[in-house]
């Protein structure tokens, strides 16, 4: 059960035909944009590139692993044969399902195959590509896990924070107010001190999936990505920090981020998930890179989606914590969620039992964090409406929403830097809030029964016909 490392993984995928090796293609911008590219055909299969221009053989870099629920099942273990919103279910029961499991800590392990400390840290030595042709410059964690330790409760926290390389030895670290690496970073900085960290560059996707899922304040996402894997987490321990490296990472990092007031560089533009430039340029903390590990001929991770707009189909964590939450709200009739846009379209259906239940519904959802800080639109629409089908959502949205009546907008609730919404002057002065708009989409329940009804056939006469007129009908879309 579960993968060991990021080379099993790979294994699972190459024997699906879900792999494709590419070579000779240059860091800049290259590699983004065949990968792009790539995403938008139909094989969309995860690219492995080697043999890139002023690099050794072998040091790789890897994209598009997680970016279509078939591959998000498979990195989970499940059947990869299902339709969409089933591959949601089971992602949703299997996060509910999973245990914490403490990581195992070993005494070496492939993370430490090759080690460069002092003078001999050298960030630049990996491919690391310029994604997007506007960025500031070359981002070396786009997936990539960052570790650190709460001073005062002892726990470690694990989250996805990008990081752009400036120089040789230091990178960015550029983590949203509210995330838990930036509250417990603050808590060495109020003492004078700089926060102690690790990073990884390349790891399994149940680490992945941890780091970029929230967890409950003082819960260690290393324990979840046991859970999700079904074993502990191998980890060694860092000689100079003291934190937990994944002992089968393909890169990692010790360092610290000392107090913005001492070093704080100009990090970005980046090509934010959103689908913008949408920050300008500004001062972020750095990690100061104390020693670099790899594996040999380790494998860089890119970017999460490359995606030109945010129509790509993924299952985000949105849609599952939303889920998640609905059920454990104890309302009735959850037929599924879908998360559109990178989860700034959420759409839950549901079949409708009383008076309100569709704004409850609503009103549970808007407060749930899932990955992102930016949400902006909750619809709710009745059983019969498939969320993940955006066709019948608006259908629905178009024809049983009466807006005076069923349109509410929540203000000031938390967004994000990165949301191309936000105005130059609220970024200025942190106030990082924008509103989010509740749809009920569900026919008016108190007058359902008269609702006009839509369907032409019963789902028994279909039936019936399709099977007596099969060779005329053909298969279905
Ligand atoms: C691909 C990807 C990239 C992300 N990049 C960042 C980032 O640069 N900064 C950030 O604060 N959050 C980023 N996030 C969101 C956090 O990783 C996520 O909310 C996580 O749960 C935060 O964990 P924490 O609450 O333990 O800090 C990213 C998420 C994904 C899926």
């Amino acid at each position: 059960m579960g993968f060991n490392d990021l080379r099993d993984y790979l294994a699972a995928l190459d024997k699906l035909g879900m792999l494709r090796v590419v070579e000779s293609a240059e860091w800049d911008l290259e590699i983004g944009a065949i990968s792009q590219m790539m995403q938008e055909t139909e094989d969309n299969p995860v690219l492995l590139f080697d043999k890139i221009p002023g690099y050794p053989a072998g040091f790789r870099v890897l994209t598009n692993v997680q970016n279509s629920p078939r591959k998000q099942a498979l990195a989970l273990g499940l059947p990869t044969d299902l339709s969409d919103l089933e591959i949601a279910r089971h992602m949703k029961d299997k996060r509910k399902e999973t245990v914490l499991i403490p990581p195992r800590e070993v005494a070496s392990g492939p993370i430490l195959e090759n080690q460069d400390r002092g003078d001999k840290v050298n960030i630049l030595k990996f491919p690391t590509p310029k994604w997007r042709t506007l960025e500031g410059g070359r981002y070396i964690g786009t997936t990539t896990l960052v570790i650190n330790r709460d001073p005062d409760e002892g726990w470690v926290n694990m989250g996805t924070y990008r990081q752009m390389i400036h120089d040789e030895k230091t990178v960015g670290f550029f983590v949203e107010p509210h995330h838990h690496g930036m509250i417990i970073a603050k808590k060495y900085w109020a003492r004078g001190k700089a926060c102690p960290v690790v990073a990884c560059y390349g790891q399994q996707v149940e680490l992945f999936q941890a780091s970029t899922g929230s967890s409950p304040w003082g819960k260690s996402e290393l324990e979840v990505a046991g859970g999700m894997a079904g074993h502990p987490i191998d980890i060694v321990k860092g000689e100079l920090t003291g934190l937990p490296i994944p002992a089968a990472a393909e890169i990692a990092i010790e360092g610290e981020v000392p107090p913005p007031e001492v070093d704080a560089r100009t990090e970005g533009p980046y090509r934010e998930w959103p689908g913008y430039y949408s920050q300008e340029p500004h001062p972020q903390p750095v990690i100061k890179i104390k020693a670099v590990y790899h594996r040999n001929d380790p494998i860089l991770t890119g970017p999460h989606q490359n995606n030109r707009n945010i129509s790509v189909g993924t299952i985000t964590h949105a849609a599952i914590a939303v889920w998640d939450a609905l059920e454990k709200s104890a309302l009735p009739g959850i037929r599924g969620v879908w998360a559109h846009a990178n989860g700034l379209f959420i759409v839950i259906s549901l079949k409708q039992a009383f008076a309100g239940h569709a704004k409850m519904a609503l009103l549970t959802a808007v407060g749930v964090r899932g990955s992102n800080s930016a949400y902006r639109y909750y619809v709710v629409v009745d059983e019969d409406i498939d969320p993940s089908n955006l066709n019948d959502v608006l259908w629905a949205m178009t024809t049983r929403c009466l807006p005076e009546e069923q349109i509410d907008i929540v203000r000031g609730t938390v967004s994000t830097r990165v949301d191309p919404i936000m105005s130059p002057e609220k970024r200025e002065s942190w106030d990082l809030t924008c509103g989010r708009v509740l749809i009920d989409a569900c026919k008016p329940w108190a007058w359902i029964e008269q609702f006009g009804k839509h369907m032409t056939f019963t789902p028994e006469y279909e039936k019936q016909i399709r099977e007596k007129w099969a060779p005329i009908l053909g298969k279905r879309r």
